[in-house]
């Protein structure tokens, strides 16, 4: 299976400044890239990136990917969210979930980001199942049992369905912060989730587990090299083309 390199854009992006990042990467996206691609886009953005998907084709293969999903089913007095019917819609193929931000700033607990998930499966969209540990975790040495409580609450919810889904590990210390996991800690945590998939799902081979935190074009190879890293989730260096088309060529194949 091809490694995935997907971009999350966060809350970044205007009409402008995508126009003009899009179409350097559709450039650089002419010769068949190494891994698959996905950009994780705001919503409202989402349109112009089908105009310009139909202008280049080289970005026709770029999957397009959500930051977030209801927990709750389509239809109802959910003002703001997003359901995973409507991501279908537009044809998302992934949706993160449970990104540490949302954890943080919107008190997202794991029983929701597990409903999220499920939500997102049951409408054939791909969640992005992140986790990680925060400093002070790590500092207590509690990095192991974090994030596999985070990754239990996904499986539990979604029995061997989690098959279907991509988990990314993105240790909160590394994220924005140009502190990134070395790679033999990113393998650590990458095998333990490994081995927890493993017990819920024979087909545990196929889930990819990727790596976000302070990914850049000078430690990418590095980290994808790793046996049990089947891709980055990029944020800051996604917004650049050069450096989000380094990442994406020092995939393994
Ligand atoms: P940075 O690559 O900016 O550290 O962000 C990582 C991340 O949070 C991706 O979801």
């Amino acid at each position: 299976m091809k490694q995935l390199i997907a971009g999350n854009w966060k809350m970044n992006g205007s009409l402008e400044f995508n126009q003009a990042l899009l179409t350097a990467l559709a450039q650089g996206l002419e010769t068949a890239p190494r891994a698959e691609v996905a950009l994780c886009i705001p919503a409202p953005y989402w349109a112009q990136f089908r105009v310009l998907c139909a202008q280049y084709p080289a970005l026709k293969g770029v999957g397009l990917g959500a930051q977030d999903v209801s927990a709750h089913p389509g239809g109802g007095a959910y003002t703001g969210e997003l359901a995973a019917a409507m991501l279908r819609d537009f044809d998302c193929r992934y949706a993160i979930v449970g990104h540490s931000e949302r954890r943080q700033y919107h008190g997202e607990t794991d029983d929701a980001v597990a409903q999220k998930a499920r939500q997102a499966l049951s409408c054939g969209v791909t969640p992005i199942v992140c986790v990680g540990e925060t400093l002070a975790d790590r500092e207590d040495g509690r990095t192991f049992e974090v994030v596999k409580r985070q990754l239990a609450a996904v499986i539990h919810a979604n029995g061997p369905c989690i098959s279907e889904a991509v988990v990314a590990y993105e240790p909160v210390w590394a994220i924005g912060t140009g502190r990134t996991a070395t790679a033999e800690q990113a393998q650590q945590v990458h095998a333990v989730l490994r081995a927890q998939l493993m017990a819920a799902t024979a087909r545990a081979d196929r889930v990819r587990i990727l790596y976000g935190g302070s990914m850049n074009a000078a430690n990418a190879a590095d980290l994808l090299a790793q046996p049990d890293v089947d891709g980055g989730l990029i944020g800051g260096a996604s917004l650049k083309a050069a450096d989000f088309l380094s990442i994406i060529g020092a995939a393994r194949r």
